[in-house]
């Protein structure tokens, strides 16, 4: 299981520790998330931090954007250091636009994930799954760190997981919200390759919290 903390939840008044702790546990990803005050009600961090918190790290910058100009995000963030971009599907204009930007990430040598909301159907990347390096399944409404899980986001790994057998794509299935050491190991049994975890991470001792969700 690849194990991807947000930094959402980071405590900033004692970055250096924890970041410290990061490197000492078994994460290999870190996921950093975008949001515009517009896509989602909330507003997070600009390129600076991204490229300030790589600096000292050996980890996959997994860059969750959730903006409504996906178009202007992915480029600033793959300067800033991104290894993978991941847009909604919700913010493109049609699917043409969609198929376009996962064109223009893999173009600049970076993954590319397309995520959806809990009410946005699984059905809905089929057109697109074979283009994909990873599908991120919303398991909260995303926006906030610290949500509950939303249960029916196991039947939706199911159905995606299947999906993506059936076309013979590649992609990884992430999962982000409301992840812990139960409703992670119940995102595993359904199929899931990607933990995110926040709060349950950055809340508790940082190491065995991941080692939990391994
Ligand atoms: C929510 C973000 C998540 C968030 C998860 O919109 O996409 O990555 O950090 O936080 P927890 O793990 O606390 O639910
Ligand atoms: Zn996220």
């Amino acid at each position: 299981m690849i194990v991807a903390p947000s930094v959402l939840s980071l405590d900033y008044s004692d970055t250096k520790k924890q970041l410290d702790e990061l490197k000492k546990s078994k994460a290999t990803w870190l996921h950093f998330d975008v949001m515009d005050g517009h896509f989602v009600k909330n507003l997070s961090f600009g390129p600076h931090v991204l490229t300030t918190l790589k600096k000292d790290l050996d980890l996959f910058i997994d860059v969750h954007i959730m903006v409504d100009n996906p178009w202007l995000f992915q480029q600033i963030f793959i300067e800033a250091g991104a290894d993978g971009i991941t847009f909604h599907l919700e913010a493109c204009k049609d699917d043409d636009d969609c198929f376009k930007l996962i064109k223009e990430i893999k173009k600049k040598g970076k993954k590319v994930g397309l995520s959806i909301k809990p009410n946005t159907k699984v059905s809905s990347v089929k057109k697109f799954i074979k283009d994909l390096d990873l599908v991120l399944i919303m398991s909260v409404e995303p926006g906030f760190g610290g949500q509950s899980f939303i249960e029916e986001s196991i039947d939706k790994i199911k159905e995606l997981k299947k999906l993506i057998e059936q076309s013979g794509s590649s992609a990884l299935i992430e999962v982000d919200g409301g992840i812990n050491e139960e409703t992670g190991l119940r995102c595993k049994n359904a199929g899931a390759d990607v933990l995110v975890a926040g709060s349950y991470i950055f809340n508790n001792d940082i190491v065995k919290a991941v080692e939990t969700l391994c």
